[in-house]
């Protein structure tokens, strides 16, 4: 089978990396991928919102399912676009990727349906939302609605800054359109845990847990960032609480996106916080997460390629989803710089002992040698039996490659390392 994936980042490395182990698959494909997949998959420049392209592109070399794993396509349609066409694809169809492409939506329905989230108000009218900062509890917490590359969120610790961020996303247009409207809500405090879930829009199979690592330095300190690494699975995410999440949260999403005429088929990206009133969904994603997804795939012991054809027929509640026990931590090799100004052309040589762990965000190929092109360029994976185990190797491995301008954090998994050994 002839499978193409759209995206070019880390996780559609891991992603092109776990469907090469599928029986199934005889080619991948990649629009447009990067160079640093040149062994892993065909990489053809086409965007990853090019749409028509893609789908010409899928036509014209016979595609037999595709894979679209980023949140622009995917809110833009790309699904329906291959459908039409008559090319099964993995992921939701636009209709259900508004539930990531409008937080105005995903508020509106978790209130419509009772799944627990912050309490919330939602302005499309600046002098209203700045009327109503001046009493609001603080911290608060400002969303533009639309899509931001990951930077639409603005914590509020002082009124002060609450009002610079209204005027910023709102009259200022930080985030273009996606600020026309934007969500203030309730600030939440408590573990994150980021929950990725197979579902077919009948059935839901979560994924192994996982921690991201948004800021960009140690300490949790710096510019928030897409991700710096992950470790999975989460410590925080008991048998009991991802009982809870099931029962009050993961079923009754799939079950309203039903009934709002809007089945979500593929991968639902659950960003929870858990509180001490429980649970709560910070952020619903219609996508898998990056860097989550380099660590979460390593760990799964099934076939990709035949769950994900099972979300897309509707038949996940007899596809075997089986992760091993096993944890896993994902290093982030960034651009020094990133996420503000960097440099990029730096040529990367990684041993060929642990390619395989190596998922490449942001590479150009040329001459055999593949050269920096990116804010995050590396993602760096080391699966173990143990959490410390994992994060150890993930480091041992980080130094074995060259990448003179490389910028990364030193302490993934240290806070999850500490949960552990407090239980
Ligand atoms: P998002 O872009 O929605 O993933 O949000 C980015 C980050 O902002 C999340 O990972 C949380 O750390 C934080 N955040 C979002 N919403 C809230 C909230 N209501 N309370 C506290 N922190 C939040
Ligand atoms: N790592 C967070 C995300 O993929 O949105």
């Amino acid at each position: 089978m002839k499978v193409l994936v759209v995206g070019g980042g880390g996780r559609e490395h891991a992603i092109i990396r776990k469907l090469k182990e599928s029986k199934g698959v005889t080619e991948i494909h990649a629009t447009p991928g990067n160079g640093g997949m040149y062994k892993d998959a065909k990489t053809v420049s086409i965007g990853a919102k090019d749409i028509d392209a893609i789908v010409k592109y899928a036509v014209d070399n016979k595609i037999d399912y595709a894979v679209v794993a980023p949140d622009d396509p995917l809110v833009l349609g790309c699904v329906n676009a291959l459908e039409n066409v008559g090319i099964p694809a993995f992921g939701p169809r636009a209709e259900a990727a508004i539930i990531e492409g409008s937080k105005v939506f995903s508020k509106n329905l978790m209130k419509k349906y009772g799944i627990p989230t912050a309490d919330y108000n939602v302005f499309s009218d600046a002098n209203k939302a700045l009327e109503f900062i001046k009493t609001a509890p603080i911290p608060t917490v400002i969303k533009a609605d639309g899509l931001a590359l990951g930077k639409g969120v603005i914590i509020a610790f002082t009124r002060e800054e609450a009002i610079d961020a209204i005027n910023s996303v709102m009259n200022d247009k930080k985030f273009g359109s996606s600020g026309d409207n934007i969500v203030i809500e309730e600030f939440l405090e408590g573990p994150e845990v980021s929950v990725l879930a197979f579902t077919d829009g009948k059935t839901v199979k979560p994924m192994v847990s996982s921690m991201d690592h948004k800021r960009a330095l140690d300490g949790d300190k710096g510019l928030n960032t897409g991700g710096m690494g992950t470790i999975a699975p989460n410590p925080y995410y008991t048998k009991e609480i991802a009982d809870i999440c099931m029962e009050t949260i993961f079923l009754p999403t799939i079950d309203a996106m039903n009934k709002e005429g809007r089945t979500f088929k593929g991968c639902l990206y659950f960003g929870l916080m858990l509180t001490k009133n429980g649970p709560k969904v910070i952020e619903y994603n219609c996508r898998f997460g990056d860097p989550e997804t380099q660590v979460v795939l390593p760990l799964l012991e099934s076939d990709l390629l035949e769950i994900m054809q099972a979300t897309t027929n509707g038949t996940l509640d007899s596809c075997e989803v089986k992760f091993s026990n096993d944890c896993a931590c994902c290093v982030i090799m960034a651009s020094k710089g990133y996420p503000e100004k960097y440099e990029n052309g730096f040529e990367m040589v990684i041993p060929e002992d642990i390619e395989k762990d190596v998922y490449v965000a942001g590479a150009r190929y040329e001459n055999g040698k593949i050269y920096s092109a990116g804010g995050r360029v590396l993602g760096v994976t080391h699966v173990n039996e143990t959490l410390k185990g994992a994060i150890d190797g993930a480091y041992a491995k980080v130094n074995k490659i060259k990448f003179d301008n490389a910028f990364y954090r030193h302490d993934i998994g240290a806070r999850a390392l500490l949960a552990t050994e407090e239980k």
